[in-house]
């Protein structure tokens, strides 16, 4: 078999070695690049990532084309307590700051069972949803509707082990509504913003361990329902919180990319970063971002392959930044982003160059 740029991105991912970059891809912007395939390259940021004032705003600012508020747009982070008026003044922040640098935004997110407002929990009847839930959809979604041009309309929906035979977790909105909740908020998120794009969010579904088997038959079972009904969805998108720990086997990814693109969803990587295994602290601080860029590597260049893949986003940029640090005593210098602490590029900035670089051209649908 002839030796094609692919197969050789290949053969390094699986030998964990790290990826081939050449000048001209090392020296491009990651936007740039990802715009020439025909993609959108992203990052997570805060309001004060994206001030003037920022220390690394350059960052920010040259490398993507897409920013995603990490936090801001959530219901929790606008509204304290249930009954309190919005509070937007974050989320305008990083809108104006988004349009005085070019930069196209993606929302993140109308409906979570994290982070909710105070007394959000303790939400349980059809009643219940029309008087808070409903509005606020409509109110967030509508504001940003000329801004946002993709929303994460429901998060997190999938959870094998709630127990239902829908495989659907069980949150306050499932409790409202039942299962219907996901299509309410599709529904709800069309009519404030028609022209944005609309996203069904999840994680855990690239790895062969049947935990992630499961989450990918509840989510394939949802989204072929949502289809069947005719509910207004056009993308689903996979957050890619990585983990070495996993067993990675391309062709059950392969497969569950080609499901999603036989229901003609555009799909996009949503929040990439790199959980290191504990084994990881054993190892040179050159070792584990190799590693950790290998992990990219591997399951990217299957991701990639895909021409529903719109776009990528890492949820943050740096290291220093990095919501994983803040998960596990063990975690506080994890390295999984493409930049490390001093905002030098790592190995994973290569990869996704590189990667970027390789990918046939996507013809936007
Ligand atoms: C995280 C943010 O990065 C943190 O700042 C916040 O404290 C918790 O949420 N999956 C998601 C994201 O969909 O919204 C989460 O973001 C990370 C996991």
């Amino acid at each position: 078999m002839p030796l094609t740029r692919r197969s050789l991105l290949a053969a390094c991912a699986s030998l964990s070695l790290a990826p081939p970059v050449s000048a001209a891809a090392r020296s491009a912007r990651l936007g740039e690049l990802a715009a020439r395939s025909g993609r959108y390259f992203g990052v997570a940021v805060t309001h004060s990532d994206v001030s003037d004032q920022a220390r690394h705003i350059r960052l920010f600012d040259g490398e993507c084309s897409v920013w995603v508020p990490a936090w801001q747009m959530k219901w929790g982070a606008l509204v304290q307590a249930l009954g309190d008026d919005p509070d937007y003044r974050a989320c305008d922040a990083i809108v104006a700051s988004a349009a005085r640098r070019g930069k196209r935004l993606r929302g993140h997110t109308l409906i979570w069972h994290e982070h909710l407002p105070a007394g959000a929990e303790r939400l349980s009847t059809a009643a219940d949803w029309r008087r808070f839930v409903a509005p606020h959809i409509a109110e967030v979604a509508g504001r940003y509707r000329d801004a946002i041009f993709e929303w994460d309309v429901v998060n997190e929906a999938i959870e094998p082990y709630d127990g239902g035979a829908d495989f659907m977790r069980r949150t306050p909105f499932y409790a409202m509504l039942g299962p219907d909740y996901v299509a309410e908020a599709f529904h709800l998120a069309a009519e404030a913003a028609p022209s944005a794009r609309l996203y069904l969010n999840d994680d855990h579904l690239y790895y062969a361990e049947d935990w992630q088997e499961r989450r990918r038959t509840g989510t394939l079972r949802l989204l072929e329902r949502l289809i069947k009904a005719g509910v207004p969805i056009h993308g689903f998108g996979m957050q890619c919180h990585l983990d070495t720990r996993f067993r990675f086997d391309e062709r059950i990814f392969r497969r569950f990319l080609q499901r999603l693109e036989d229901f003609g969803l555009t799909v996009a990587v949503t929040e990439l970063d790199v959980t290191e295994a504990p084994s990881a602290h054993g190892r040179s601080m050159s070792e584990r971002r190799r590693l950790a860029a290998a992990e990219v590597q591997k399951v990217l260049s299957v991701a990639l392959d895909s021409s529903a893949l719109a776009g990528v986003v890492t949820w943050g940029l740096s290291d220093d930044d990095s919501w994983l640090r803040r998960r596990a005593a063990d975690m506080t210098d994890n390295q999984g982003l493409p930049y490390d602490d001093a905002y030098r590029p790592a190995p994973m900035r290569d990869a996704l160059a590189s990667l970027f670089a390789s990918t046939r051209t996507r013809h936007s649908t």
